[in-house]
């Protein structure tokens, strides 16, 4: 918590009007009831022995399609304007599928809380592959069916969820579903998510949707040290993570060089129509990341596998605070992304929502949770105040969950789940976040 001089906690900034809080989640990480849908390239990949560390599977996971009600009281209770759940696509594609998100968003809206689903987080129809071009066709034809059940009700979308990480860790590295270790051949998948980010928005667009945004992963890029080596290393990593996807979005155009590796029959008509303007732009920040010349060696860095012949190498930030999951907490490095982002985009950057920030922290006395969180608020009102127009942010997560290829071990929610019990017990920071939401007005 940050004091003042006498040691009096400071009062939190005041946002501007409208500013939306919310919490976030996503269908394969909550959802269970795996035996009413689909399979997922999740269900495949989980199902291959020493693929997910505690050796769980998200078949139960919150249970949260029969428990979707409770939840729903939770998030009431807590007093956010939105709440960010993902429309698993194998489920649409399945009886009934449907229904569900139709009686969630009924149960949103009767709770005064506005529903912001995103269309993709990762878990792709087992029978898809985001390698193959008609995927994002198929996407689209996804969308178009979603949108015209629930376009009545739900006016604020996300296209897809970090588009980076499914390429580097679900296609690149292979420590994420479906498990492929392409390395630099698997730059079609990120060519083919962001065409079907292209087309769902053109598919939004056509019923009318004006709220529309795709949730990004970008973080600050550190050089390890001043050696040209360690400069263009770090350089490199902040193009593949930050500017391949968000420039083809924002300015329409791969960075120098990339476009020329993306299979397409016609490069320019598919960035036409991924960078068709968004409403907002949706930012995951977690953390920076320091980078330097490759080290020769294969090295794990936080349970992912670096191949040496990477052309950079990750490094260990010496000296800050870590959560459990080893990621480093700097919340200032979330006010150097925006301010980085407002200068490198100018007016070709729309409003920004910061669409997850969270941690990984055992326990409900989490005090250490309330520490991150806080001190990321903070950070992006400094944003706000240098010129950055941010208008919304979500908690990474409501409920703890099945937390990818690291199990359930990994406890990001506000709200703490026995995976025995499904019981659900708010946390010291689910109390944190509802005051500061119910504070009026902020000072
Ligand atoms: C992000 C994912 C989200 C969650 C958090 C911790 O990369 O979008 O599903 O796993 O990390």
């Amino acid at each position: 918590m940050a004091t003042d001089a006498r040691g009096a906690a400071a009062p939190l900034p005041r946002f501007p009007d409208g500013f939306l809080w919310g919490v976030s989640t996503s269908a394969h990480q909550i959802e269970g009831a795996a035996d009413t849908r689909a399979p997922s390239v999740w269900d495949v990949f989980t199902a291959e022995p020493g693929r997910i560390k505690d050796g769980s599977t998200a078949a139960v996971a919150c249970d949260h399609v029969h428990r979707y009600e409770e939840d729903v009281a939770l998030l009431a209770d807590l007093g956010v304007g939105a709440y960010r759940f993902s429309i698993s696509w194998p489920r649409v594609n399945s009886p009934g599928g449907l229904d569900f998100y139709d009686r969630l968003v009924d149960a949103l809206l009767a709770a005064g809380v506005r529903p912001v689903p995103t269309l993709f987080h990762w878990d792709l129809p087992a029978d898809l592959s985001w390698l193959e071009r008609d995927t994002a066709t198929r996407f689209a034809d996804h969308v178009a069916a979603v949108a015209a059940r629930l376009g009545d009700r739900v006016t604020k979308w996300i296209t897809l969820n970090e588009p980076a990480e499914h390429t580097l860790l679900g296609h690149a590295l292979g420590t994420h579903a479906p498990g492929s270790r392409l390395l630099f051949d698997a730059l079609p998948a990120a060519h083919h998510q962001l065409l079907g980010h292209g087309l769902a928005v053109q598919a939004l667009r056509s019923t009318g949707a004006d709220d529309i945004g795709i949730a990004n992963s970008h973080g600050p890029t550190w050089p390890a040290s001043q050696e040209p080596a360690d400069l263009e290393a770090a350089a490199f990593y902040d193009l593949l993570l930050n500017r391949l996807f968000a420039e083809p979005v924002l300015l329409g155009a791969y960075p120098e060089g990339l476009g020329d590796l993306m299979p397409s029959p016609d490069i320019e008509a598919d960035l036409k129509l991924i960078g068709a303007p968004l409403d907002w732009y949706g930012v995951n920040y977690y953390a920076p990341t320091l980078v330097g010349a490759p080290q020769g060696t294969e090295i794990d860095f936080g349970g992912v596998r670096m191949p040496a012949e990477l052309p950079f190498s990750v490094r260990e930030i010496e000296g800050v605070p870590t959560t459990d999951f080893g990621w480093p907490v700097i919340p200032a490095g979330l006010t150097e992304l925006l301010t980085t982002f407002a200068s490198r985009y100018g007016d070709r950057l729309p409003p920004v929502v910061i669409t997850e920030n969270g941690c990984s922290y055992p326990g409900l006395d989490d005090q250490d949770r309330i520490t991150y969180l806080e001190g990321h608020v903070r950070a992006l009102h400094d944003a706000i105040t240098a010129g950055v127009d941010v208008r919304g942010y979500f908690v990474w997560s409501l409920l703890d969950n099945f937390e990818w290829a690291e199990g359930f071990a990994r406890r990001f929610g506000l709200v703490h789940v026995d995976f025995t019990t499904q019981r659900r017990t708010p946390k010291a920071s689910y109390a944190w976040y509802r005051d500061l939401l119910t504070r009026s007005p902020m000072e």
